[in-house]
């Protein structure tokens, strides 16, 4: 066994500390640096046939081109482009990503998209239209969230947000906003935020980008948050607390009802990460699926993210971000008075927005209503309950938590990422997880077609034979899990995430 398969091996074994100093010291070895090149290599060079399937076959621009292409030369190379990759989706090979997809949806949000291409709602006069759009996108979400339950409850309580790109955008703004609010009314100058090692990495985005100390929980067996070491991480510094509804990797609840018991208690914000589940609970609990209280029905919750761009249907860029007054909303609005380019105001990062985006999303969610969200919803659990069904029938194979429609699974018996590499090469889109390693299926819209399911299911029994039969095959994305799993190849993981990202950059 080679030393880079050693140190993989035992590190986990070792104190954190201990394996780092291991990692600086195997990174420091010239053979092993070598040897880390070269995986590097092999690993992109596996990226870069699926990342660039075009190099070298359709033209590239590095620069402008001397004369302007036709339209219609530009809108012939899209369209080949667009049917070499659109299948996927269409066809409900991938896991979330598309999450309604049909013809008349995308051509409806087209000719929208259309009528309001110029829009912007930074000229509020210019565009009032966009702007009613934007404040009646919020209020219906709110009200699908428990705004009259929460103002009818509490006085206090007047259900408020805006529009942004998309949740992490929404969280960005929830975070900063907190902390801002904790700046001025408690004098937190070193704030924290306590949240469970399954809430999405937007929050540590927030965290890095505006100067907050994260402190993560871990959950429980079911993967929920685990509400005592809750309680244990909150300190005098603590802005905010955080639960997903539900979580991105497996799918489930956390105890929403006791984490923001436990925020009210303490007198700190309480973050409902309903991204994926906004707009899929509320019409889940309708139709009489057991749907934990999650939303603004609960006294102690302070802020909701919920994607109109994901369950809600709407085209890519858009999502809401909730409040439970508008004080705390002041907190994530910027103001400049001074500029000589005149009076400034803006409610999110962006400065200048998408009016066509909101517009569509507006369109979108008029379009559904109520019952258009329901059957969309009763589509999809209905779906989600057979293959999980199905999973649960392949012995070598264990469901993960007690999800509704994101169906996480593991195996004790095959290597899981190499199940996922075979239904790569199958076609399929899935989503690697860790700690534990799993593979999830975001259930959408596309996958209620006829058929789907079990496509999904006969290629999944397939994969899983496949990888029982060939252990020796290496796999692409198998390898990479492999050494984050170890710690003292987390920098090493990174750096490649970070070459990753050059590698998008690079012209095919
Ligand atoms: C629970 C949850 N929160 C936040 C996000 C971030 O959303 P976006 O990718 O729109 O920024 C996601 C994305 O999948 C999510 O699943």
């Amino acid at each position: 066994m080679d030393a880079i398969k050693l140190v993989e091996r035992w590190s986990s074994y070792l104190p954190i500390p201990l394996a780092r100093t291991l990692e600086g010291i195997v990174s420091r070895i010239p053979a092993l640096r070598r040897r880390m090149e070269r995986e590097y290599g092999r690993i992109l060079a596996e990226l870069e046939k699926v990342l660039k399937p075009y190099k070298g076959k359709v033209p590239a621009y590095t620069r402008l081109p001397k004369q302007g292409l036709s339209p219609d030369a530009i809108l012939q190379l899209m369209q080949s482009l667009n049917e070499d990759e659109s299948w996927r989706w269409r066809e409900g090979y991938a896991s979330g990503a598309v999450y309604h997809g049909d013809e008349d949806h995308i051509a409806f949000m087209n000719q929208v998209y259309a009528l309001n291409s110029q829009s912007n709602p930074l000229h509020a006069d210019l565009w009032p239209s966009t702007i009613k759009y934007e404040a009646e996108i919020v209020s219906m979400a709110a009200h699908m969230l428990g705004a009259e339950t929460a103002q009818r409850l509490d006085p206090q309580a007047q259900i408020c947000g805006t529009v942004t790109s998309g949740g992490t955008e929404s969280i960005l703004m929830a975070v900063k906003a907190y902390r801002d609010w904790a700046r001025d009314h408690k004098g937190i100058t070193r704030p924290e935020m306590v949240l469970p090692v399954s809430a999405h990495p937007a929050f540590d985005k927030a965290a890095h980008y505006f100067g907050i100390k994260t402190v993560r929980i871990p959950v429980d067996r079911d993967f929920r948050a685990d509400v005592e070491a809750a309680r244990k991480a909150i300190t005098r510094n603590t802005i905010l607390l955080v639960g997903s509804a539900p979580g991105f990797p497996h799918g489930v609840i956390d105890p929403i009802a006791e984490l923001s018991r436990l925020a009210l208690e303490h007198g700190i914000g309480f973050h409902t990460d309903a991204c994926l589940g906004g707009f899929v609970l509320p019409w889940a609990e309708k139709l009489g699926y057991p749907v934990p209280p999650f939303d603004f029905r609960l006294p102690g919750v302070t802020s909701i993210s919920v994607d109109t761009h994901k369950y809600g249907y709407a085209a890519k860029g858009t999502s809401v971000i909730l409040y439970r007054n508008p004080q705390l909303r002041r907190y994530q609005y910027f103001t400049a008075t001074e500029w000589p380019g005149g009076l400034y105001a803006s409610p999110t990062i962006a400065g200048s927005r998408p009016g066509a985006l909101i517009a569509i999303c507006w369109a979108v969610m008029v379009s559904m209503g109520e019952q258009g969200y329901l059957e969309a919803t009763r589509r999809i659990l209905e779906t989600a309950n057979y293959i999980l069904k199905g999973i649960k029938e392949i012995p070598e194979l264990k469901v993960l938590g007690d999800p509704l429609w994101i169906i996480a699974f593991t195996s004790e018996e095959v290597d899981i990422y190499k199940v996922l590499d075979y239904m790569s090469r199958r076609g399929w889109s899935l989503n690697g997880l860790q700690k534990p390693p799993a593979v999830h299926i975001a259930v959408t819209l596309r996958h209620t077609m006829p058929g789907v399911a079990d496509r999904f299911l006969a290629d999944l029994r397939e994969a899983v034979e496949h990888v029982k039969a060939h252990p020796e095959e290496k796999g692409t994305i198998a390898p990479v899990y492999g050494m984050a799993a170890s710690i003292s190849f987390r920098g090493i993981v990174d750096e490649l995430l970070k070459r990753y990202l050059d590698l998008l950059y690079e012209i095919q």
